[in-house]
């Protein structure tokens, strides 16, 4: 049995799971944690370094953690996060450290303010190649005790993620987002028609996709994408092709119909602060949003392209208040069929809380200290 924990859009990080491993026995699911039964651990571990969405992945032990470390000789120190509201991590840690001396291990919990931990504590304390992280869940009552076996590696994602000058940030499709988006295509020859930062087609070699394409209005964009995914070619194996390109024409791209997934952000919106966001502004944004979708879906109608689209478009919080592109959904629905990310007559129709969309049909990605955020929608032409 693997428990995932899920990262902050957790609906986001369900749908990617249920993409790539199909978890046809779910055990548990909330808001923070999925755990699911019969899954190969091997073939989990292969792709993890893919998922933008699960934060760790421990696997059930099989004893508990006092007849683990019973014949331990040295001190034992170790780390327990709860994912369950009805376990109070204090008295669990307080009990077990009890059970451990009674054992006579002399032992230590680590976990500071008895808080949970987070990934970089987990990575610097290399606690999972010691073994000695673990999480517990409350299943049907029972206290069980998973062993951290992977863990989301930060310091990667924040290097690619901010490892850009300031200004490309504000524009740049933040990579673990980025890796769901792939995931939810389902599809491995992306091309991104916007390549801009080539976050898109770097994220994609980095899961191993074997083909990436991709155009752009800006000659600068195209060859600064085309030296940068050269660079990355001793380490992957991979064709790519980038191409200077309209993408009002897109039928031109040579490659268009060898691609079997577009997965793109285009939009440079305006970067809003609290203090010149207002409502005539994002009105703005919206109309000229509008502009570029209606010329961009008939363009992909006219090139005839069948395979899957998955793109995202902005929302704004103002007063507390979300504002959505919804001039946009009219024009999405008269050119194109939305699918819902998450399908419902699946076997998570049990857990419709967790997994509902908005109402057209998207899921939401928002990142704190933003005002700007994105709505995902995943489309095929009509
Ligand atoms: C926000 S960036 C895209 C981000 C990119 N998808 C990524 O993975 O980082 C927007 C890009 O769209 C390009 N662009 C704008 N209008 C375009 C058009 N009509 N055809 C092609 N590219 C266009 C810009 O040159 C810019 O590089």
């Amino acid at each position: 049995m693997l428990l995932f924990q899920l990262g902050r859009e957790y609906k986001l990080s369900v749908w990617e799971l249920m993409q790539l491993f199909q978890c046809e026995e779910i055990v548990y699911l909330d808001q923070s944690v999925l755990v699911v039964a019969w899954l190969n651990e091997t073939d989990v571990l292969q792709k993890a370094g893919a998922l933008g969405g699960t934060i760790k992945i421990g696997k059930i032990s099989d004893y508990s953690i006092v007849e683990l470390w019973k014949d331990y000789q040295w001190k034992f120190q170790y780390w327990v996060s709860s994912f369950s509201k009805k376990i109070n991590l204090k008295k669990y840690l307080l009990a077990l450290k009890k059970e451990l001396k009674l054992a006579w291990v002399s032992s230590r919990f680590v976990n500071k303010d008895f808080g949970n931990l987070n990934s970089a504590q987990i990575i610097s304390e290399k606690l999972v190649k010691k073994w000695t992280d673990y999480s517990i869940v409350d299943i049907d009552g029972v206290k069980t005790v998973f062993q951290t076996i992977w863990v989301q590696d930060i310091d990667a994602y924040s290097q690619r993620d901010y490892g850009k000058s300031r200004d490309m940030q504000v524009w740049m499709l933040p990579p673990k987002l980025c890796q769901i988006m792939i995931n939810i295509s389902w599809w491995k020859k992306i091309y991104d028609p916007f390549v801009g930062l080539w976050t898109v087609l770097i994220e994609s070699v980095y899961m191993w996709n074997t083909e990436v394409y991709g155009s752009d209005l800006s000659d600068s964009m195209v060859f600064a994408s085309t030296q940068n995914l050269q660079s990355l070619k001793p380490e992957f194996d991979f064709i790519s092709q980038i191409e200077k390109l309209n993408a009002k024409f897109i039928w031109e791209f040579p490659q268009l119909h060898k691609t079997d997934a577009i997965v793109t952000e285009w939009y440079l919106w305006e970067v809003m602060t609290q203090k010149n966001i207002s409502l005539e502004r994002i009105e703005k944004q919206k109309q000229s949003l509008e502009k570029i979708y209606k010329w961009f879906f008939s363009s992909l109608k006219k090139s005839w392209y069948s395979w899957t689209i998955v793109l995202c478009f902005p929302f704004w919080e103002i007063h507390k208040k979300y504002i959505y592109a919804d001039n946009l959904y009219s024009i999405l629905e008269s050119y194109a069929k939305i699918e819902q990310i998450i399908p419902q007559e699946n076997i998570l129709e049990k857990y419709q809380t967790f997994t509902q969309h908005t109402k057209s049909w998207s899921l939401l990605y928002k990142r704190k200290n933003q005002l700007v955020w994105r709505e995902i929608c995943k489309l095929t032409i009509l």
